[in-house]
Parts: structure tokens; C-alpha cells; sequence
């Protein structure tokens, strides 16, 4: 069985002389997430769950530019981001991502195209609110058996298991919770250039949802992945980094 899974690649990043791992790639934990410090019952807004990254583009240097890699619901967070520092972005690639437009509130086209699932397809999903918020606000939490037939099907079952020990509770992003009713502005996100990673085997926005969000605010450019999951960092890590580099080619 071991032997017949094909070898894993793995990126290790190292960087030149002078400089250090800031210049090869920022990866954020949004707040209450990875090896975040904040306790959920801490966030009371959509930018207390953003901080982080909000933090990474505050930065003082006006002349550096970044694209943001979004992955999944993480679209909320990078449109806020783009929508607060749209000069900081040289753009944002929504890989198989919650995609907000400017006209409806931020989850809408989540909410709006795909698909809602029944109790019993929510496996052991886990949903709790906390009431340090008044009114109170949902949380989410996956469970192993809803990670593996909806997001990891694909993926290396060593991913699959590593994942399984570091999901943490977050806040659920929905428009009658944190992330709210306001839309995001032309001028702020929509002025950013935008790209789509379709990924053709999600099981958890399925690719006719993917292709609703594209054409209810169609990006610059959409790319696909025919063989990914919904994790396709594990499931097709190489043709997903070969992408990322031509992203970073055309728009750097
Ligand atoms: C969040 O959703 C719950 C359950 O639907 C609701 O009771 C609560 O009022 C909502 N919170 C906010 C801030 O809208």
C-alpha cells in the first residue's frame, strides 16, 4: 500500500543572501486560526478575523505589491483586504474561493450558488455560537469524516490526518453573521485584478458553483485544475504551484 503511493513533493523555500524567509512567502493565520493566539470568543468583526493579513498589508512600504493567494472562504477576508489596501495588491487569486462582488453583501455568492447541504451531508460538521457578541455569533468547526469526502478525497491521507489535528473553531462568515450586510466597494476591491483557480473535483463548491461565482463578477483571467479536490495545495500541489508562478509572471 505505502509503496504504491506516489512519492510527496514538498516546497522548502530558502532565501539568498541578506535577506530572509519575509522575502520568499507570507502565509497568514487569520485570527483564532493555526497558530493564532485569539480565542474566537474574541472576534466581533469581519476585520478582528482579518487582522492578520490586514496587519501583513499595513505595512509601511508603499512600493511593495502582493498577490494574495485565497483559498476557500479565506476570499472574505482577502476582498476586505483588497477593499482597505487596494495599492498594496498587484492581485488576487481566488483559488476555488468564496468570490465577492461589489453590488451584494460578502458571502452572498456563497450563499447564493452553492449548493446548501442537508443535515445528514453535514456529517459531523460541528456548529456552536458564543455570546460575547450580542446578538451571539455561529462558529464552525469540520470533523474528520466531513474532511474526507468533502474537501480531502484526493489528497494524501498523510494531509488528510495532519489536518485533521490542526482545524480549528472559527467564526462562520455568513451574511445574518460576522461578515454582514455591507458590500465591498468599486473603488476598493473591484479595482483589484482578480484570477480564478477552478478546481474540477471540489466536493465542497462544486465546479457549476465555481463557474456562478466567475460569472456573477467575472476576474481577469480563470484557470483550472481539472483533478483537484477542494485542497488542491495536496491534491495537485504541482500544477498549482506551475500556476501560481505564471500568476506571478503576467502580473508582478
Ligand atoms: C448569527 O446567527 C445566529 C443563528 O442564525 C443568530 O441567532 C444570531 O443573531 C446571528 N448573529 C448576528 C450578529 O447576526
Amino acid at each position: 500500500m505505502e509503496k504504491e503511493q506516489k512519492k510527496q513533493k514538498r516546497f522548502v523555500l530558502v532565501h539568498g543572501v541578506c535577506h530572509g524567509a519575509w522575502c520568499c512567502v507570507v502565509a497568514v493565520d487569520l485570527a483564532a486560526s493555526g497558530i493564532s493566539t485569539i480565542k474566537v470568543e474574541e472576534i466581533q468583526s469581519l476585520e478582528d478575523y482579518s487582522k492578520p493579513l490586514l496587519e501583513v498589508l499595513s505595512s509601511d512600504d508603499d512600493e511593495e505589491q502582493v498577490i494574495i493567494v485565497a483559498h476557500s472562504m479565506g476570499g472574505i477576508p482577502a476582498a476586505l483586504a483588497a477593499d482597505m489596501f487596494p495599492r498594496k495588491i498587484a492581485c488576487i487569486v481566488f483559488l476555488t474561493a468564496t468570490m465577492p462582488d461589489t453590488k451584494n453583501p460578502p458571502s452572498y455568492p456563497f450563499e447564493k450558488f452553492v449548493p446548501s447541504l442537508t443535515q445528514e451531508e453535514l456529517l459531523d460538521i460541528v456548529f456552536r455560537s458564543y455570546d460575547t457578541h450580542v446578538p451571539p455569533l455561529r462558529t464552525v468547526v469540520f470533523g474528520p469524516k466531513f474532511m474526507a469526502k468533502n474537501l480531502y478525497q484526493l489528497s494524501p491521507v498523510q494531509d488528510l490526518e495532519l489536518a485533521k489535528l490542526l482545524v480549528r473553531e472559527n467564526p462562520a462568515l455568513s451574511t445574518d453573521n460576522l461578515s454582514g450586510t455591507k458590500p465591498f466597494t468599486e473603488q476598493g476591491y473591484g479595482s483589484v485584478p482578480r484570477v480564478y483557480i477552478i478546481c474540477g473535483e471540489d466536493n465542497q463548491i462544486p465546479e457549476e458553483s465555481q463557474r456562478l461565482m466567475i460569472s456573477n463578477f467575472p476576474p481577469n483571467e480563470v484557470i483550472e485544475i481539472k483533478g483537484a479536490d477542494h485542497m488542491a495545495m495536496f491534491s495537485k500541489s504541482q500544477e498549482l504551484s506551475t500556476c501560481l508562478l505564471d500568476i506571478a509572471d503576467k502580473h508582478a
